[in-house]
């Protein structure tokens, strides 16, 4: 398994990233050294995935506070005016609010010493992406009790050791079933129109030896219907006080086929995805992504110029559709009650 620091680290001078755009074909780094090159990184996904998008919105703080001015009152109204540019940057996983915030209270009542606050951002930080890979392992530990030997479970999007920074959620509940040695086989829809599913779930799952068959997103309908899936398991990007869950755009779909051909559906998230002031999922923002992702394929355009495009980024899966919510205290059956 990829290193949670091979993923994503900080530098002095910069937030270090595994340029996930490039993946499978080649494994490059990419240095942000400021915070507006890790905002141009977190829109076109080279880093991505709500945890991990959380571990970057903390660094990005930290990254802040480095370049900020040392005349504390400018100090202060830098970090801040970066921090709520990084939160902005993608709406829809709540994570990544969650992991700016987490950072900038580490400096409370250490406004007025720059120097004092810089150290404590950079330990926040490094504590917070630590956290959630601890956090991402206790998922893989609690959600592995939900499957017997040789499950065949679909997953959809990438939530791996690449979304999180470290294990993963889904995929981390599927690496511990590996790590038992219970054998899973994973149906890895390629996740339309970025691939995150062919490119990067079946990339991580490849590197640990994981029995896998990436299959087109229009195809994994048929295998719930030939009674080749045992259960569904998806990340998460926002959860609502209800239960009702954003997830990458297909996620939906997933929950309906499991009902429909009695199949369980499991979302895997920590805690920080979890957002007690979202009541229902009709208040979770769902990203618009650009007409040019749908329209063109490797350069070519594919829909033509006449023809509109539509492009959500993500879906919202009802409560009522998931039967357990695992987190890193444990699994959770509906009815869920997040409210705090
Ligand atoms: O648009 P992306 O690639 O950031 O979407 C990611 C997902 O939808 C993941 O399933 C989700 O963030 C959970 S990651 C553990």
């Amino acid at each position: 398994m990829i290193a949670p620091t091979d993923i994503i680290r900080l530098e002095a001078q910069a937030v270090v990233i595994l340029d996930q755009t490039r993946l499978p074909s080649e494994r490059v780094e990419r240095e942000c050294a400021t915070v507006s090159e890790l905002v141009i990184a977190i829109r076109e996904l080279a880093v991505r995935g709500a945890p991990a998008l959380g571990v970057a919105g903390a660094m990005g703080v930290a990254l802040a506070a480095s370049q900020a001015p040392d005349e504390p009152e400018l100090f202060q109204r830098t970090v801040l005016a970066e921090a709520a540019i990084l939160a902005a940057s993608r709406p829809t996983a709540i994570n990544l609010a969650v992991g700016v915030q987490t950072a900038l209270e580490a400096v409370t009542g250490l406004w007025a010493t720059p120097a004092a606050a810089r150290s404590a951002l950079v330990e926040a930080a490094l504590a917070f992406h630590l956290a959630e890979v601890r956090r991402c392992e206790e998922i893989g530990r609690h959600g592995a009790t939900l499957f017997t030997a040789h499950a065949r479970i679909c997953t959809i999007c990438n939530a791996g050791a690449l979304a999180t920074g470290g294990y993963g959620t889904a995929l981390g509940v599927i690496r511990r079933l590996h790590e038992e040695g219970l054998s899973p086989a994973v149906w890895v829809p390629e996740t339309r129109p970025l691939l995150q599913g062919a490119r990067l779930t079946a990339w991580e799952l490849a590197q640990d030896g994981i029995a896998h068959h990436v299959i087109p997103d229009g195809a994994i309908a048929s295998r719930f219907g030939l009674g080749l899936i045992d259960g569904v398991v998806v990340g998460a990007d926002r959860i609502a006080a209800n239960g009702d869950t954003a997830n990458k755009v297909g996620t939906y779909g997933l929950a309906i086929m499991a009902r429909h051909h009695g199949i369980p559906f499991y979302v895997a998230a920590p805690n920080t995805t979890i957002d007690p002031s979202t009541s229902t999922g009709a208040e979770i923002p769902i990203e618009e992504r650009p007409r040019a992702e749908v329209a063109g394929v490797a350069g070519r355009l594919t829909v033509g110029d006449e023809s509109p495009v539509v492009n959500p980024a993500f879906d919202v899966t009802p409560a009522a559709l998931i039967d357990a919510i695992i987190t890193e205290d444990g699994v959770l059956r509906a009815p869920f009650d997040f409210s705090a």
